[in-house]
Parts: C-alpha cells; structure tokens; sequence
C-alpha cells in the first residue's frame, strides 16, 4: 500500500524528564487522540552541550544551569508532531509554563496533570515556527520534507 503524507505544520514535541517513567503513556494517547501524526519519535539523555544548545535563548536567566542539569537528568521523548495549527494546539495542550498557574485556569492540560512546578513541568512545544524549525534540526538533524509517516519507537539511549 502506497500512502502520501503532506506536512501541514510541525512542532517539537518533549516528554521531559520527570514525567517519562509515569506519564509517558498518557501524553502520548494525548498526542494521537487529538489528530496529531507523529513524524519522527526517538528516546534519548540530553548531553549537557545539546541541552545548553537547545535552550541557548535562556542562557542568561537565573534558572538556565537549573534547567539544562535537569533536561539531562535522564531519557526524554522527542517528538516532531504534524497537523495543521501544530505549534498553537500543542502548547494549548500543555498549558500553561507553571502548573500551578495551569491548574487554575486549563486544569485537563498536561502540566496541570502531571508538572509539578515551573522546572518539572513535564512537556515542552516549540513556541514559533522559527524555533519549530530550529529544535527539529537540533534534534532529529535535517530531514526531508517529503518525510514519510514513521512512528517506529526508535530508542537511541
Ligand atoms: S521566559 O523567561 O518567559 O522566557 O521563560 P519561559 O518561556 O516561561 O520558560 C522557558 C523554559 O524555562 C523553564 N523555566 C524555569 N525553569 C526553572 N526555574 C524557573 N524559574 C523557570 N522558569 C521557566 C520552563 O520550564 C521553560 O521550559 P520549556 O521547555 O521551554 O517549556
């Protein structure tokens, strides 16, 4: 069977450290149930060097070193997600940065259920296309855009 598969639009999608061991299955029926196609998936622990890279826009806030230690702390899940809307609609899935703030307001978002603060907030979503181009090519290296539909569970610890 032959199946074509047109981009529509593409964000990084993150499993971050602390939710993978408890939470990785929920995020991921999260992912599908709401029409996203899964790209591109891989498991891998962040090199301090990769973690400084990808948040290099936060390398001046007090947190920066806090954030990258805690980004290779242990595996997360990269995932380049595709649907029209992409980058807006996963990180209206997340909620809000604090979960804290997210239970109060998007309290079905995923940092509501499953963060625990500002730093173990358990997902990540690129936040402009720009980035969305970015952290794709930081992470999963330049891929052609007649990718096809691969959803494989490649592990790469
Ligand atoms: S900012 O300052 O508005 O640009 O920051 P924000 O976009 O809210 O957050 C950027 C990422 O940094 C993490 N973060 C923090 N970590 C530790 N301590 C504090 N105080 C803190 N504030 C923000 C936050 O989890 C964001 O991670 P990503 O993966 O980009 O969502």
């Amino acid at each position: 069977e032959i199946s074509f598969f047109f981009p529509k639009q593409q964000t990084l999608a993150m499993i971050k450290p602390d939710a993978m061991e408890e939470h990785k299955d929920k995020i991921l029926e999260e992912i599908h149930a709401n029409g996203f196609a899964v790209v591109q998936q891989k498991e891998l622990v962040q090199s301090k060097e990769a973690a400084e890279e990808f948040y290099t826009e936060h390398r001046e806030k007090p947190f920066f070193s806090q954030l990258v230690e805690f980004m290779c702390s242990g595996p997360c899940m990269m995932l380049i997600l595709d649907k029209e809307n992409a980058i807006e609609d996963w990180r209206a899935i997340m909620g809000p940065t604090d979960p804290d703030e997210a239970k109060e307001t998007f309290p079905n978002s995923l940092r509501a259920r499953f963060g625990s603060d500002v730093l173990h907030n358990s997902v990540h979503g690129s936040s402009t296309e720009e980035y969305a181009e970015e952290e794709i090519r930081l992470i999963f290296g330049d891929i052609s855009s007649d990718a096809e539909l691969a959803d494989d569970g490649e592990t790469d610890t």
